[in-house]
């Protein structure tokens, strides 16, 4: 029998690369694009798409549980996929309410329609901020067994959403997987984080906004590479395992502003230094070994990923235009 998968939060910048990937590489898999459309969600990316039989989107919201339970009961999902949250660090520390629901209850819901209705793997999409900050160290690096440690409302939420996923394995024995991955780049990502929020500002000649010292080091993954890791987890992960994506591609932030400017021959006055942001982690950078040796390769290095994606915005103005 075809398989079915549910991908939630598929109208956004990861999970839409995920559909996407699915569609092109699994044909007899039927993909259920489950998404209530934020500001964060659209669905102009998928248009390729929307034609075929097997894909289908729903548009409802994760935390409405009755909804949900109606949705699983019928469909019987084989894989559910989570992408669905609120994403962004500073919108947390504005309105942190929200991502308690969203991440937090809106993933219970779903682990439980999950267990309810026998799914065969659930794959959660988490982040390597959980694991709060590091020092820069260039030795020391996040492993799975790192302690977790968030500083922001948002990897709180995560946090608390993945000790959910542990509980549903270890209670109800919920075939599960979590993923944590570092900062992601590419095509589509909505233009308030930050490399797309830099090529915007400086095609338009605007100040690019960089917090603090601009020292905070990120590790970059582009998200072609993140979307072969949880394909690679969904159909081989050991259940019950965690496991971490990133790439060594560690920057500090004013090194990818740099870049960027660079690229796009423009000058560094546009450099703005801003008061840094609130509880704001110093590094981030994942070991990713475990998932190395269940038979993952990144293609893509730091400086390719980027031209290409610096490429995309410049000839897709359109699309992050309708965003800004
Ligand atoms: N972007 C990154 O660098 C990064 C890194 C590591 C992990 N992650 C994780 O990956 C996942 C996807 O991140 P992204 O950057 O693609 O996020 P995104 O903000 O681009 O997309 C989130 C999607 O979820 C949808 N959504 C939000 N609330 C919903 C709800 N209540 N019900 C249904 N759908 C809802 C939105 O409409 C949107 O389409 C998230 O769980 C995030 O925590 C992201």
């Amino acid at each position: 029998m075809k398989k079915k998968v549910l991908v939630t939060g598929g109208a956004g910048f990861i999970g839409g690369h995920f559909v996407q990937r699915m569609m092109n590489r699994y044909p007899d898999y039927h993909i259920y694009n489950l998404d209530l459309l934020t500001y964060a969600g659209e669905l102009s990316k998928h248009k390729n798409m929307e034609k075929r039989e097997n894909y289908h989107f729903i548009k409802m919201d994760i935390t409405d549980r009755k909804a949900i339970m109606v949705l699983f009961a019928k469909e019987k999902f084989d894989f559910v996929v989570h992408f669905a949250a609120e994403s962004h660090v500073d919108r947390s520390i504005i309105n942190p309410e929200i991502f308690v629901r969203t991440n937090v209850l809106g993933t219970q819901i779903l682990l439980h329609a999950a267990h309810q209705n026998k799914v065969a793997k659930f794959v959660h999409v988490s982040t390597d901020e959980v694991y709060g900050e590091l020092d820069f160290d260039p030795t020391i690096f996040f492993t799975e067994e790192s302690k977790l440690l968030p500083n922001s409302p948002y990897s709180a939420s995560k946090a608390s959403s993945d000790l959910l996923v542990r509980a549903y394995y270890e209670t109800y024995g919920l075939p599960i997987n979590i993923t944590r991955c570092s900062n992601n780049y590419g095509p589509f990502q909505f233009p308030e984080k930050l490399i797309p929020l830099t090529i915007s500002r400086v095609v338009q000649e605007q100040k690019v906004p960089v917090y603090g010292d601009g020292k905070n080091i990120r590790d970059w993954l582009h998200v072609f590479d993140h979307c072969s890791a949880i394909d690679l987890v969904m159909h081989e992960g050991v259940n019950g395992e965690i496991y971490n994506v990133g790439g060594h591609n560690e920057r500090t932030t004013l090194e990818v502003v740099k870049t960027i400017i660079h690229k796009l021959g423009k000058s560094e006055s546009l450099l703005e230094f801003v008061k840094d942001r609130k509880g704001h982690d110093k590094r981030y950078a994942i070991n990713p070994t475990k998932l190395e040796k269940l038979g993952w390769i990144p293609n893509f290095s730091f400086e390719i990923g980027l031209t290409q994606t610096i490429q995309w915005y410049l000839d897709n103005k359109w699309w992050w235009n309708k965003q800004l």
